[in-house]
């Protein structure tokens, strides 16, 4: 038993002295390995009679597991001065000048579709696209606007070269038809918006090309007018940020909507400046309508059963209203200082933010 004392000094203090976790594998090997030091005594526990083989055999799996604690021990204090070694190595100094980040804005129209849709969301509206190269048939014929119908000189419509099955093709003059694609291909209830961009041949200040509309189209067999005004109010109430804003309903004429409207809201004009609210003056700022009952039938549904609203505005003019933002044209400059002026911060929450970041 004295042996074992010697022994047990001896593997202690060479795991001690272990480099590293290579060299406490090769002592566990040599010691408590199949062929190990310690396993081979515990195998010449046999030639002892009784006696001293049960305090021997005591004597040596207390070694043993002496021998494996002093092991582990050893391999969790060189697992601590590595990582001590590799935090002291790559330590941080906080003390630099942080680098310049260069910080994206979100442009005002991506802005303005985001609160719309939020704010429509909301009143259970879902969204829903369509091409903006389109057929005369989706663009005018379907809508009620036949071929010779003034509407089509009104609209400065681009139109392509060449036809298609029998169609002239367009850059869609207005998001309404998807109303008609709508109403083709899904069953009433329907309640969608659409945002998404149109194309006329004008340019100035109020103008551009290529700007955005948001259509709105509500089918079902109960939806009356009141429906149409109790939604466009409470949705210029909520985009403008108003709670009491005046909203005024002026008969209107489109060819696809009977009766019509256009909706105007309440605002001051002072010393050249614009407020949205109470105000002796009023602005026009969308188009609505009950769906007029020979576009329902133009898509195979039954008038005589179904009816609804639809309504479309333009999105670069409630943006321009809101933000202040005084020309059109400048959207698609791609001015850099004009989006870090009227940009929003990515974080910004649609429909919650109540202007550009200054
Ligand atoms: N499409 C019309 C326009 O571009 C707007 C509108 C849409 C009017 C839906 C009534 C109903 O001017």
């Amino acid at each position: 038993m004295e042996n074992l004392d010697n022994l047990r000094e001896e593997i202690i203090g060479s795991v001690r002295k272990a480099a590293g976790l290579d060299a406490l594998e090769e002592i566990r090997v040599a010691e408590l390995g199949r062929k190990g030091r310690i396993t081979g005594l515990m195998k010449g526990l046999g030639g002892l009679d009784p006696e001293a083989r049960r305090a021997a055999g005591a004597a040596l799996n207390r070694l043993k597991d002496e021998v494996a604690a002093a092991l582990d021990a050893e391999k969790s204090r060189l697992a601590d001065r590595a990582l001590d070694a590799g935090l002291e190595r790559d330590r941080i100094d906080v003390s630099l000048p942080i680098r310049p980040e260069s910080e994206g804005r979100i442009h005002p129209i991506s802005q303005t579709i985001d609160e719309v849709m939020a704010i429509f969301g909301e009143m259970g509206f879902s969204v829903a696209e369509g091409p903006d190269i389109e057929d005369d048939w989706h663009n005018f014929t379907a809508l009620n606007i036949p071929p010779e119908h003034p509407a089509r000189q009104e609209m400065d419509t681009f139109y392509l070269p060449g036809e298609k099955d029998g169609h002239r093709m367009v850059l869609r003059t207005h998001t309404s038809p998807v109303q008609i694609r709508t109403m083709l291909g899904r069953k009433p209830p329907l309640r969608i918006i659409v945002p998404g961009r149109t194309y006329r041949c004008d340019y100035d200040a109020t103008h551009s090309p290529m700007f955005h509309q948001v259509e709105g189209l509500v089918i079902d067999e109960a939806t009356h007018f009141g429906h149409l005004k109790g939604c466009l109010i409470e949705f210029c109430r909520a985009y403008f940020g108003v709670d009491d804003l005046p909203v005024r309903f002026r008969a209107s004429y489109f060819p696809f909507t009977e009766p019509s409207a256009e909706v105007d809201i309440g605002c001051k004009r002072e010393g050249g400046g614009l407020s949205i609210g109470h105000g002796e003056d009023w602005l026009e700022i969308l188009g609505s309508g009950m769906v007029n009952p020979k576009v329902i039938e133009n898509c195979g549904l039954d008038p005589a059963r179904y009816q609804g609203f639809a309504f479309g505005m333009g999105l670069e003019r409630i943006s321009m209203l809101k933000y202040g933002i005084p020309d059109l044209r400048t959207y698609y400059e791609s001015d850099l200082r004009w989006l870090r002026h009227y940009g929003f911060a990515a974080l910004d929450v649609p429909s919650l933010v109540a202007g550009p970041i200054p």
